[in-house]
């Protein structure tokens, strides 16, 4: 018998229910679902609805509805339209009548808005421990090759010599942005809507505060009708994921090019690449592929969220439903992708002699230019001035460091012997001390204060 049968008289459509039904992607919240009921029983036994016996009844019931989930025993019946339906009817079967008593003032809509929350507060602290563990991996590798210079670019050109743990950091701190607005998703999740029935609130008197305590949430929602229809917490989630996601598929496009023959800068580890069915040379960096195409649908689950909710109306409709596979699928593959990334890293051979081969003096062209800042050019004028050094060397077909200084004072008298003595790529990386720099003494500064920041 369907749980809100009584005014029909004719069967659902086959193909309607098959349309309707979310058990097929929704059992994965049933302990949610039992955890929420099981607190939902508390509150009834308190306000007197239900008696203790029946309380435990109903506890005893859903435990062993959990563990059956949990031995992969529970046999889905066709009239389980989701896990809320398919959870009571098991009850109804377990413990009898009782099981009739536990929606009271309940209703599916604040039911799934508090399994969800439950749901995702559970996978967000994994995801936190992923996110961690990814910082660990690259904190690791900055460490062990503080010494090892590259050059760093920007429009993908080579633009000033940094060392290789400055590049690598950059990405620590993105992630570690990432984990900082995890945290404030969670806390924006840490709100109960049970107790707010289908949409007008419950007319029983429940405690929602020590429902809501009961069940480990900070505080209630407000408005019954927000606390059926919010998903905000969801589209945060989501918006989190994709920024991550971006921020992953950004380190991997980075390695990818570095990994390749041309740049040969890193090579990836065998456990994370593949081999070619027709070319028996090729190792294919699929794993850093992956991460970068995996965009598509990580974005995608964002923008779908947003259209299903653009313009509905107050307060639960069924296309509220549509708010789970996305979620789901940005939670599975987020917390893979995490792992694969921190092994990724952590297996990561570097090449400081490859490095250092693509570091030429044509790098240092912005040292030229501080330095005739340093003797009182402006640098708009210094910057002209070395780039005339540049075309100079150019032309003559050598580097700025074999660049005659005749041909330098030439260009201006304020160039002088010392030019050779800073044309030095180890020289330019340590004169950026500032803080935040690359110089290794700001950059060891700065993995000091990541460790700080891992360990908050
Ligand atoms: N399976 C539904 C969902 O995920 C549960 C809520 C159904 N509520 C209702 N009034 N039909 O949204």
């Amino acid at each position: 018998m369907k749980m809100w049968g009584g005014r029909f008289q004719a069967e659902t459509d086959a193909l309607m229910r098959e349309f309707g039904d979310s058990i097929r992607f929704d059992r994965r919240l049933y302990r949610a679902d039992v955890q929420g009921s099981i607190a939902y029983a508390g509150a009834l036994a308190r306000v007197g609805l239900i008696s203790a016996e029946e309380r435990e009844e109903l506890t005893a019931g859903l435990e062993q509805v959990q563990a059956e989930f949990d031995a992969g025993t529970f046999q889905i019946e066709p009239g389980d339209e989701d896990i809320h339906t398919a959870v009571e009817r098991r009850l109804g079967e377990l413990v009898g009548p009782a099981a009739g008593r536990l929606h009271t003032g309940r209703s599916r809509n604040d039911q799934v808005a508090t399994d969800l929350r439950l749901y995702l507060l559970d996978e967000i602290n994994s995801l936190h421990k992923e996110l961690v563990a990814l910082q660990e991996a690259i904190l690791q590798q900055a460490e062990n090759h503080l010494g090892v210079v590259m050059p760093g670019y920007t429009h993908l050109q080579p633009a000033q010599p940094i060392l290789f743990s400055h590049w690598l950091m950059a990405y620590f701190w993105k992630f570690q942005r990432d984990r900082e607005r995890l945290a404030n998703t969670a806390r924006r999740t840490q709100v109960c809507p049970l107790g707010s029935g289908a949409l007008a609130g419950n007319p029983f008197g429940l405690d929602r505060r020590a429902l809501a305590a009961d069940l480990g949430f900070d505080r209630v929602s407000e408005n019954s009708v927000d606390g059926v229809s919010d998903r905000d917490f969801v589209v945060e989630f989501l918006a989190w994921a994709a920024l991550t996601q971006v921020h992953l598929s950004g380190m991997a496009e980075d390695l990818i090019l570095w990994s390749s023959r041309e740049f040969g800068f890193v090579e990836l580890d065998e456990r994370y690449t593949t081999g070619s069915s027709l070319m028996p040379q090729k190792k294919n960096p699929d794993a850093l592929e992956l991460l970068r195409g995996k965009s598509g649908r990580i974005v995608g689950h964002l923008t779908g969220l947003l259209t299903t909710l653009k313009g509905l109306p107050l307060a639960y409709n069924k296309d509220l439903q549509e708010d789970k596979e996305g979620l789901f699928d940005s939670i599975d593959t987020l917390k893979l992708e995490l792992a694969v990334a921190a092994g990724v890293v952590r297996t990561l051979q570097v090449n400081p002699d490859r490095m250092e081969t693509a570091l030429d003096a044509g790098l240092l062209a912005t040292d030229l230019a501080d330095h005739l800042v340093r003797q009182g050019v402006p640098f708009r004028e210094s910057h002209h001035l070395a780039g005339l050094a540049v075309r100079r060397a150019e032309e003559l077909g050598c580097d700025l460091r074999e660049l005659d200084l005749a041909e330098y004072r030439a260009i201006h008298p304020a160039f002088d012997g010392e030019v050779y003595a800073l044309l030095d790529i180890r020289r330019s990386v340590e004169a950026r001390v500032s803080e935040g720099g690359t110089a290794s003494t700001a950059v060891k500064a700065q993995i000091e204060q990541a460790y700080v920041n891992l360990s908050i």
